[in-house]
This record gives structure tokens, sequence and C-alpha cells, in this order.
């Protein structure tokens, strides 16, 4: 892919972020991109094969941690390939909790940007995320699982990465300006409307998602962006304009910004 085409609004807020796309353990793209400028980094699941491979676990751990080492805010969702071990939903889902972004609002300091993660895949047992479902949340699904199947006092750790519908329901409450999720929106052809719904709910201007591996980018008729990430694809948003330029914008979007807030501090006085 050449060039993006999101708005250079978007693209400016966005830069100093990288967005890499479901590693299954390829973490050299990732590291190679670690110019000076990223201060944020949010992977979209699917951290390692760890069932094919239990070496991807500390792969993951080792990687994690040069981040962090370097300074840089990392986040990730989780995908189904982290349903797989109890070893990585140790990792994932305890080791390395706080930098899970599932069901939460991720607030990048540096760009002034909100990340809202919906991590975790459609189970058809649980909801197909497009009639009934037939259960509404970790805490039901837990009330009606075997005693022999709880993991750690929680959900087996099989059915860790799942999308329920009290999490959707939570975040679409909410507001952001970009959502990260590991399945796709409608328009993917394995995709879901309700994670459209999602983004228009949460006022978010664009998605980022993984799961297919497919690289591409759309936009849907609610009118928010799509970015589709490969395996192990590096994407930093970035606006095609002159140092001079980026500042004009900056700039303005400041002055909207504050004007915006003294709008909705004004209006009903
Ligand atoms: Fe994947």
């Amino acid at each position: 892919m050449s060039a993006d085409p999101l708005p250079s609004r978007l693209a400016v807020l966005l830069e100093g972020v990288l967005f890499y796309g479901d590693p299954h353990g390829l973490w050299g793209p990732l590291l190679e991109a670690l110019v000076p400028s990223v201060h944020t980094v949010f992977i979209l699941g699917d951290l390692a094969e760890a069932k094919r491979h239990p070496e991807h676990i500390d792969d993951a751990r080792a990687t994690l941690g040069t981040l962090k080492d370097r300074g840089i805010n990392w986040y990730t969702i989780s995908g189904d390939r982290e349903s797989e071990t109890s070893d990585i939903c140790d990792l994932l889902f305890y080791e390395l909790k706080d930098q899970l972004a599932d069901g939460r609002l991720i607030k990048v300091k540096e760009s002034n940007v909100t990340v809202a993660g919906l991590g975790g895949v459609v189970r058809g047992r649980i909801w197909d995320g497009l009639s009934k479902p037939r259960i509404q949340s970790p805490d039901e699904l837990l009330a009606k699982t075997p005693p022999q199947e709880i993991y750690r006092q929680g959900l087996p750790f099989k059915k860790r990465s799942t999308i329920f519908p009290s999490t959707v329901h939570w975040l679409s409450e909410q507001k952001a300006d970009v959502l990260i999720c590991h399945e796709a929106p409608s328009c993917h052809p394995n995709g879901f409307a309700f994670i459209d719904e999602l983004a228009s709910a949460l006022d978010a201007k664009l998605i980022v998602h993984g799961h297919h591996h497919l690289p591409y980018i759309d936009r849907l008729n609610n009118g928010v962006w799509v970015r589709g990430l490969g395996l192990a694809e590096v994407w930093r948003p970035q606006a095609p304009l002159s140092d001079v330029q980026r500042q004009l914008l900056r700039s303005g979007l400041k002055s909207l910004e504050e004007n915006e807030r003294a709008y909705r501090y004004l209006k009903d006085r």
C-alpha cells in the first residue's frame, strides 16, 4: 500500500502511534519500525501461536519488555490465539493484564487521542454477532461453567478472548477517536455490522482491525474509516504534509478543540 488516503486531520492526530497487525510470533517488523518518534504501540491480538510454538510466549514477553525498556507505551487486544493454551492466557490475562485494552479506553496523552479496545472474537455459542445472544456477559458465562472448567477462578482459558454483548454495550456508551478490534467491521466479507454501529456510537473516526491478515483501507457507509492490517504489518498513520502545514493543522485542531470545549461549557448557561 503506497499511501494512506486517511484524512490529514486524523493522520496528524495519530502521528507517533504505531499499529501492529497480528504478530503470530513475528516481532522483527515491529522492532525495526521503532523510530524515536514512536511513543505508543497498539497490537491487534494473536501475539503467539502458543499451541504449535510454546517458545513464542517467551519471545512475546521479551519483545514487549524491550518496548517498555525503551519508554514506549504499548497495549494489545486479545485475539483467538490467546485462548489456545493456559500459558498464553497466563501471559496476557494475568502477567500483562495492565496492557490489555479489551473493553477499555486508552488515552494517548501525547496525541490527545482516545482509543477503545474490543478484543476477542465472535463465538456462536455465546453470541453470533447477529441474533439474540445466548449469554450476555462473562459473569453469566462463569455462573454457567462447570467447576472443573473454571480457570484461575475465572472463565475457562479457551473462552477468555470472546466478544460479549455486555462489553459492546459498555463501550457503546463511551466516546473514543479510534476503535481497535480483532474482528472486522462489515466492509470485510467476514465482518460484523455491530462493529460499524459500535464505532458510530463511540463517535470514532477510524477502526483498525486484525484477524484476517488482509491489508486494506476502506470507508463504511457511516463515514468511519477502516484499516485492516496484515500479518505482522506495521502501520504508522502519517499525513503527506510539510512541517509548516503540519504545524498549522495541529494549531488549527487545538483551537477547534478549545472552542468546542468553551462552547459546551457555555451553551446551556
Ligand atoms: Fe491472527
